[in-house]
């Protein structure tokens, strides 16, 4: 015996579907595209001090190695007494107050991400006036040899391009197949990317303590 729908049932099913679809999408969405969750930005608002110069740390990263490379820099600074803000570069809208800025990003198919051209374009006049180091980081390219240097050098053409870059740095990064989608990892895959965690932090360090 077919039993009928009341108005109110079928509304309670349609909802129920509609959230068993949002929440299975969102899940394999975050299991597709497995991104590190950034670490927590700071900006201080209040108690700026004047005496001390600001230094703004702001990072493009996808799998999480620049971001970790950034939070290293800024702690060495912080280390030197200057007062520090971490940020990753889609979440800067100014550069006032600053009085240095590091500016840091993945290398990947040979260019910085996107997000930091964008953000040199659209701040193109303040970036030239504060002085600003970059890092960047990478896998490819790190021999000492005259070939790998002008392959490597020529990952931050696109950002040389735009601004005069006084302090530049590249470190090698990680790169770990389970933290990126599966197109990353074919990408990867033909390109013999290395498999490995490569960052030397000393170097990093060392860097850290020497720029400014
Ligand atoms: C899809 C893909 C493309 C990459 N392309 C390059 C590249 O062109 N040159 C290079 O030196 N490294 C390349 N790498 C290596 C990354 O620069 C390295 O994994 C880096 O640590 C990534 O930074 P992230 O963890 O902050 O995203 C690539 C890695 C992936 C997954």
């Amino acid at each position: 015996m077919s039993k009928a729908v009341t108005r109110r049932q079928f509304l309670i099913y349609m909802a129920a579907g509609i959230g068993v679809t949002t929440l299975t999408c969102a899940g394999i969405g975050a299991i597709a595209s497995r991104r590190p969750i950034d670490i927590q930005f700071r900006k201080m608002a209040i108690n700026r001090n004047p005496i001390k110069p600001l230094v703004l740390v702001t990072y493009a990263s996808r799998a999480g190695s620049t971001m970790e490379i950034a939070r290293t820099i800024a702690q060495e600074l912080e280390k030197r007494h200057f007062i520090v803000d971490i940020c990753p570069i889609k979440q800067i809208d100014s550069l006032e107050d600053y009085s240095h800025i590091i500016m840091g990003s993945a290398i990947r198919m040979g260019s910085p991400l996107p997000e930091i051209i964008q953000f040199i374009n659209e701040h193109q006049s303040e970036c030239s006036r504060i002085p600003l180091a970059c890092f960047a980081v990478h896998l490819q390219h790190d021999g000492e040899n005259e070939a790998s240097r002008k392959a490597r050098l020529a990952c931050l053409d696109p950002i040389r391009k735009l601004l005069p870059l006084q302090h530049e740095v590249f470190f090698t990064g990680v790169y770990d197949p389970d933290k990126v989608s599966y197109i990353e990892r074919l990408m990867g895959k033909t390109m013999h990317t290395p498999v490995g965690d490569f960052r030397n932090w000393t170097a990093i360090k060392d860097w850290s303590q020497s720029i400014f």
